[in-house]
């Protein structure tokens, strides 16, 4: 399953949605946190669902409610609100799902992706691809709802391993492609290490409207972090190109 990020808008909606169920049933586990829920929450108003559209259905339960703490911190600085609220690529992907997306949107999508990306100072470079490795094989943290992550003493990772095979030696998710080998196949020029980087910052730039989450956009990894993730990608002593 996925970790809660703010990501493209298909996950985001999904996620949402048991985010909320689960602020349902963890309210009938124990009698102190249903009080605590209870105070926290805002009164929900009547209203009469049936009369709901699917939409507003689940704009209600996410922002009316009250299951779910809005105004809790996230650890991209952040509230939960706003983790919820869709900026504009995820509202313009929204719109179009189930459908082909036209020519308009793709380029508006790639376009503002392409604007969000920020490069290191002096360059795009490979940090340790050990560090690399503990952060794509990690997908502690970013997770909110009544039980937040504490990141006091252990970093948040950057989950890659939920969504792409990685190294021979563990095994990774499919719902994006195999990386295995990336630096081996792929070599490591300049034009390669730039766009394995945007891709990371932002994959809308690339891929408008896909699945991977906003890794340097929506602050979950520091430019310091991309760096690691990218040698564990390209670093021949790395296990993903051995
Ligand atoms: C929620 C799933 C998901 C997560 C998490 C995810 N990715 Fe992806 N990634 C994808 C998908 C899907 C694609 C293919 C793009 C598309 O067609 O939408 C992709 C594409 C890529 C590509 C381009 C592949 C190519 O063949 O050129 C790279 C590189 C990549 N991801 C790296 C990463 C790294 C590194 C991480 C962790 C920091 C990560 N991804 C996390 C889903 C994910």
């Amino acid at each position: 399953m996925f970790k809660k990020t703010s990501t493209a808008a298909a996950v985001a909606a999904s996620t949402t949605l048991l985010l909320v169920i689960g602020g349902c049933s963890a309210t009938s586990t124990g009698k102190a946190e249903a009080d605590k829920s209870s105070v926290a929450a805002p009164k929900a108003k009547a209203v009469d669902y049936t009369a709901m559209s699917p939409n507003a259905l689940a704009e209600h339960l996410i922002f009316e409610s009250g299951s779910y703490e809005l105004d809790q911190p996230t650890q991209e600085g952040t509230t939960g609100r706003d983790r919820l609220t869709q900026d504009e690529i995820q509202k313009t992907c929204s719109l179009m799902k189930g459908q082909e997306l036209s020519d308009k949107n793709r380029e508006k999508v790639m376009a503002l992706a392409a604007a969000s990306i920020k490069y290191p100072e002096g360059g795009i470079k490979l940090g340790d691809w050990k560090k690399g490795r503990e952060l794509a094989w990690s997908g502690f943290g970013y997770r909110t709802a009544h039980n937040p992550d504490v990141h006091k003493t252990r970093e948040a990772g950057g989950n890659c391993y939920n969504c792409h095979q990685l190294a021979p030696d563990r095994t990774g998710g499919n719902l994006g492609p195999s990386l295995t080998g990336y630096g081996k196949n792929r070599g490591s020029s300049p034009d390669m290490l730039k766009y394995t980087y945007d891709v990371i910052y932002n994959p809308h730039v690339y891929f408008a409207c896909t699945n991977m989450p906003r890794m340097g956009a929506s602050n979950v990894l520091n430019q310091q972090q991309i760096a690691d993730i990218m040698a564990y990608l390209f670093d021949p002593e790395s296990p993903v190109n051995k």
